[in-house]
């Protein structure tokens, strides 16, 4: 077997690799999202409840820096005069950086379509 072969075989891997971990990503941040955003953000992201923002649309709150959306989402954000705060990590505990990070990629292919 050439050198170049087995580089064309090692980068194959690779790309096989990096998709299956975006899927998992994907089925990671539904299950996130259907079991502790859904309640105030509501199916569709434009928010059941007062004081919850629309997260729908390709200019919306969705497209804030990750950094700045991940750091609100895991410590918990209030804005001025706003009647409702997120609390930190959706109120769950439980939910991993990781897990964060996933949802956050479910909900920009889920609403910033809308
Ligand atoms: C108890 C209700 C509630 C739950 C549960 C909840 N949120 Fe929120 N979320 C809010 C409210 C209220 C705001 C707006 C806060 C404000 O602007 O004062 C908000 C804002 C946000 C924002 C916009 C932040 C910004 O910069 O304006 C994102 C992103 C977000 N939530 C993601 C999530 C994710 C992900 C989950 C699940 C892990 C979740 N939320 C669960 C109530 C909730």
């Amino acid at each position: 077997m050439t050198c170049s072969r087995l580089i064309m075989l090692a980068v194959m891997g690779l790309a096989y690799a990096s998709q299956s971990l975006a899927a998992n990503d994907l089925a990671r941040g539904t299950e996130v999202f259907n079991g502790t955003c859904i309640a105030c953000h509501g199916t569709d992201g434009s928010g059941n409840l007062p004081g919850v923002p629309d997260l729908t649309g390709s200019k919306g709150l969705l497209s804030i820096q990750d950094a700045v959306l991940l750091k609100r989402m895991a410590d918990g954000f209030q804005s001025p005069g706003s009647p409702m705060a997120m609390p930190p990590r959706g109120g769950d505990p439980g939910l991993t950086d990781a897990d964060l990070k996933a949802v956050l990629k479910y909900m920009r292919k889920e609403f910033q379509s809308n």
